[in-house]
């Protein structure tokens, strides 16, 4: 039994209802009487890493639409730690999913509960992985999909996964502020369904990230996990999931959750400095970073709760910060990230240098999206490539210049 709850004025409403606010406005949280959720070790044993392994932790009860997504791998980075100077650094490369980012492990439970709850069509804006994802899982559904994004300011690969699956994608001319607040209202007058990560359902997915990365380190829990920050709705998620963990009996601790923002817009960040919960809304991001380029935070309440309850902090990067730790991991790793992405490991190296993060703590950096997704961004920030004519001795003398 699961039921949502607000987070502000606690108002309770059953799990068939299609909402996603309480009447007072608030977010709002899936509930659930964890005394009654029979989980144990053995419910781990033997069984692929997936989204859908933790079903009796999850809301849906639907058959599930699912294009196996999560089991992604987590690396252990040795020779990135000791460049950082930290004992030991693990990276959850959510690149890996079907779609190349994190938001297809919300996708599948969001459109499950879709069909569940009988809805027609499906809604999102978006600054491109969740356009691609939606696009994607409303294809295997076979149910319709429309998506609101900010016209020039979506990578080229997600728009290109946004189109080939067949959703009825619209660019307005706005930023995704904008175009969050205009499929909302598409949402309620038109009866399309919203899969933004204000979708409670969209999260629950998500909180497997937890569950896997405890998995993959051998039941153990990081001191610390670094998640980038746009709508904040990951990092709430990441932090339900290691407190669930906790609830069932399966680990003993929750890390402490450290989100991250690109400098040129950072509101969560400034609010933690601040030491409110009052997001005041930026006007006019702007960061290369375009997956986060987001003012207006609707998930900003939660994520801020989540990193006090769990004694975590949010810290801003510059684009310099993000490019570098992009092409870092990259090539000490192996591990191709968009620049969203980058910003947990650029996080990372700041705070260490700070002396915020401890050189013999665990960390584990969240990397959100593939570095596929945004080409144009990876080709404008690494060197060009040689042209030379087709003959062995003009290749031997740039190769030796
Ligand atoms: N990283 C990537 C690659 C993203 O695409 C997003 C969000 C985030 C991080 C931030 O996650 O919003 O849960 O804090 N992308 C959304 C989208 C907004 O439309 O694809 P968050």
């Amino acid at each position: 039994m699961n039921y949502l709850k607000c987070i502000e004025c606690g108002k309770e409403y059953p799990n068939t209802e299609v909402l996603y606010t309480c009447e007072c406005g608030g977010l709002l949280d899936v509930i659930y009487d964890y005394s009654r959720i029979d989980f144990t070790l053995d419910d781990l044993k033997g069984i692929p890493l997936s989204v859908w392994k933790y079903r009796k932790l999850l809301p849906f009860e639907g058959e599930a639409t699912s294009l196996q997504e999560g089991g992604t791998p987590l690396y252990k980075c040795d020779r990135l730690a000791k460049k950082i100077g930290i004992k030991e650094l693990y990276v959850k490369h959510e690149g890996m999913n079907p779609t190349g980012s994190f938001k297809d492990r919300g996708m599948t439970g969001g459109v499950t509960k879709a069909l569940e709850l009988g809805m027609k069509t499906l809604a999102c804006a978006s600054t491109g992985n969740t356009a691609a994802a939606i696009s994607t899982y409303s294809a295997k559904a076979g149910v319709p999909a429309v998506i609101l994004l900010p016209e020039g300011k979506v990578a080229l690969g997600k728009l290109g996964q946004a189109l080939i699956h067949g959703a009825k994608v619209i660019s307005i001319k706005g930023n995704f502020d904008d175009a969050l607040r205009l499929v909302k209202q598409l949402c309620y007058e038109e009866g399309f369904y919203l899969l933004n990560s204000l979708n409670p359902y969209r999260l629950e997915g998500q909180k497997t990230i937890a569950f896997e990365m405890v998995e993959q380190m051998n039941m153990r829990v990081p001191d610390r996990v670094l998640v980038p920050m746009g709508n904040a709705g990951n990092i709430t998620a990441i932090h339900k999931g290691f407190k669930e963990f906790m609830k069932v009996g399966i680990t003993e601790k929750v890390p402490k959750m450290i989100g991250i923002q690109p400098e040129g817009v950072c509101p969560i960040v400034k609010a933690f400095r601040a030491g409110t919960d009052e997001i005041i809304p930026e006007k006019n991001p702007e960061t290369i970073a375009t997956a986060i380029r987001i003012g207006n935070p609707v998930n900003a309440k939660k994520a801020l709760r989540a990193i006090s309850e769990s004694e975590g902090m949010a810290e801003s990067v510059t684009d310099e910060e993000i490019i570098e730790a992009q092409k870092e991991l990259a090539q000490l790793e192996g591990i191709g990230v968009e620049p969203a992405s980058a910003t947990s490991i650029a996080g990372l190296k700041k705070l260490v240098k700070n002396g915020i993060i401890g050189t013999d703590e665990t960390i584990t950096c969240i990397t959100t999206g593939h570095l596929l997704k945004d080409p144009e961004e990876v080709i404008s920030v690494s060197s060009k490539s040689i042209v030379v004519d087709a003959a062995v001795e003009d290749i031997r003398r740039v190769l030796y210049k």
